[in-house]
């Protein structure tokens, strides 16, 4: 049988703890700790507890409430631009995506809901264009010329390289958000295949073995380079 603790040892624990400051981590360890090291959670504190616990849980219903308000007044103003326009639905993505950078599920679920189209008919339309993104873009932005002329004069090489340094295929952005990868076709640099654009900068006669060099350089912050 466990042993309790007298309570002016549980008020040593808990005392300096102030519990509305502390965050989800720290309140789930000091129950814990109580638990582990007197086998029960005092009435008072467990009631504290529970207050902070339904504090901290109006708010974020708050900051889910305004976001969702946000959501909903963005996509009727999208909807309302193109409501009687061919190929609505294409111009009010492009809209989305340019507002965010890419197409949140929670607002395809919201424009879904506001055109009485069906969810999944959304999605066919965004996977189809490579153009829309389904997740944030990265922070760097690396697009490998897939043209006829980078293509004859090494990008596959070029493109399986950045694969391999980023972990990630063409179409894909890193775990971090750091970098995403794509392809595109013909910048119009032919004459400097292969070519590669990176965050809007162009980089002509690439060779596989400089692409490690490209993204490490890309990390530097501006203006912190040597
Ligand atoms: S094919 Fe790559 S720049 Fe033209």
């Amino acid at each position: 049988m466990k042993s309790v603790a007298p309570a002016s040892e549980v008020d040593q624990v808990v005392k300096p703890v102030k519990l509305a400051q502390q965050d989800e981590a720290a309140l789930l360890e000091l129950l814990q700790s109580l638990e582990a090291r007197h086998g029960f959670v005092p009435r008072d504190i467990s009631d504290e507890i529970s207050r902070v616990v339904a504090v901290k849980l109006e708010r974020l219903q708050r900051i889910q409430g305004k976001l969702d308000s946000t959501i909903r007044r963005d996509v009727q103003r999208h909807v309302a631009d193109w409501r009687n326009e061919e190929g609505n639905l294409i111009m009010i993505l492009h809209a989305i995506q340019n507002q965010h950078g890419y197409v949140p599920r929670e607002v395809a679920m919201e424009l879904s809901r506001e055109l009485g189209v069906k969810l999944a008919r959304i999605y066919e339309v965004i996977t189809f264009y490579h153009y829309f993104k389904l997740q944030p873009p990265g922070v760097h932005e690396l697009k490998v010329c897939n043209g006829t002329a980078c293509y004859l004069k090494g990008a596959a090489e070029v493109l399986g390289e950045c694969r391999n340094q980023l972990g990630v295929a063409e179409g894909q952005t890193t775990a971090d958000r750091q970098f995403h990868l794509d392809t595109v076709r013909c910048i119009g640099c032919c004459g400097m295949a292969p070519a590669l654009v990176l965050d809007g900068k162009v980089h002509g006669h690439v060779r596989a073995a400089e692409i490690a060099g490209f993204i490490a350089g890309a990390k530097v912050p501006k203006g912190a380079a040597a």
